[in-house]
């Protein structure tokens, strides 16, 4: 048994805010942020929206693109960085909003890679017959934990949420799945504040070494690539899609280089959603769906790295 993605879906909260708003608060400019990142603007949460909103709203277009109603969601996966509230999981909320109930719901804590690392789970328990079905969800309000002074960080984050709906499948489908961590480069790239006593302790904000971060990136990132492919025994070359993490164009290309995949392979949005954590992998891939560029038969590599440092890649036949 295997598991399929039988479909896709996103949010994006209504507000955009360009880097040229930006640009009049913190000391920064268009020209710099698009050279350096390829990023030209991010969607910001209202105050009154949750992650968890971003996630339903995100969860019934998959929902529907897959045809499964609502109320026969089995296992519901949210990897996030940014939940409603410390417990319970944004992913038992979301099942309350979904009106299912019963199946099991948790959230994954591997920032950036959070996605690839819900993905290989909800795969394993679809394939090992564990559950009938799976929603599996990336979803973030990074605009929280950003310190709007601090110019490097502000400029690369923004909020979004995206969804697929794994059913199980007798062939294609997810083929091959790759997780990794290596906790001592927990101070890279960190949140380093707790709640203690009624009070935060210690920075409630996005740290993060740039520069250490962008060459472990594109490191890693080709690395769990090619892993994958060996796992399916397939060649970079039958990769049709590359849908990386959307942190930096830059890191994206160089990727893609060390792939030996022309550049229109790969799937863009860091230009419109900027960073969006562990919604930017499936809110590429719903674009790239509906836009009608990924179809059956169609192989689609999934790489993601972040905070942790986590990394990993999924290899999809679509279809
Ligand atoms: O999901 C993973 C999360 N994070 C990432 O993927 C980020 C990975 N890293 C990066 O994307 C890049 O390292 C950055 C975009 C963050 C920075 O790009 P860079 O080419 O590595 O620039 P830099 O850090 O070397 O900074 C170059 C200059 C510095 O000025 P000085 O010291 O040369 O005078 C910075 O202070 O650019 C300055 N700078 C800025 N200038 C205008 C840093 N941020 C900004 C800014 N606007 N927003």
């Amino acid at each position: 048994m295997r598991s399929r993605v039988a479909g896709t879906g996103s949010c994006l909260p209504a507000r955009v805010v360009t880097n040229d708003e930006l640009a009049r608060s913190v000391d920064t400019s268009d020209a710099w942020i698009a050279a350096r990142t390829g990023i030209r603007q991010r969607h910001v949460a209202a105050d009154d929206e949750t992650t968890s909103d971003l996630a339903l709203a995100a969860s019934r277009e998959a929902l529907a693109a897959a045809g499964l109603a609502s109320s026969d969601v089995d296992l519901i996966v949210v990897a996030t960085t940014t939940p409603d509230m410390i417990f319970p999981s944004t992913a038992c909320i979301l099942q309350a909003k979904l009106g299912a109930r019963g199946g099991p719901a948790f959230d994954v804590q591997a920032v950036c890679a959070g996605f690839v690392y819900a993905l290989a789970i909800a795969d394993g328990m679809v394939r090992s017959g564990a559950v009938r079905n799976a929603l599996v969800v990336g979803a973030e309000i990074y605009s929280r934990i950003l310190d709007w002074r601090d110019r490097g960080t502000c400029v690369l984050f923004g909020d979004g949420a995206g969804a697929v709906v794994l059913l199980p499948a007798q062939e294609g489908g997810v083929l091959a799945t790759k997780l990794y961590a290596d906790g001592h480069h927990k101070d890279i790239l960190c949140v380093p504040g707790s709640v203690r006593s009624g009070a935060v302790s210690g920075s409630p904000f996005v740290h993060m070494d740039g520069g250490h971060v962008f060459k472990f990136a594109v490191k890693v990132l080709a690395d769990a690539a090619e892993a994958t492919l060996a796992e399916a025994t397939l060649p970079a070359s039958a990769v049709d899609w590359l849908v990386p993490h959307q942190a930096n164009l830059r890191i994206m290309d160089a990727t893609a280089r060390r792939l030996h995949l022309p550049p229109e392979r790969m799937v863009v949005t860091v230009d419109r959603h900027a960073n969006t954590s562990a919604a930017s992998i499936p809110l590429a891939l719903d674009c790239a769906v509906r836009d009608g560029r990924v179809r059956a038969g169609h192989h689609v590599m999934m790489v993601g790295v972040g905070g942790g440092f986590t990394w990993g890649a999924a290899l999809v036949r679509w279809g």
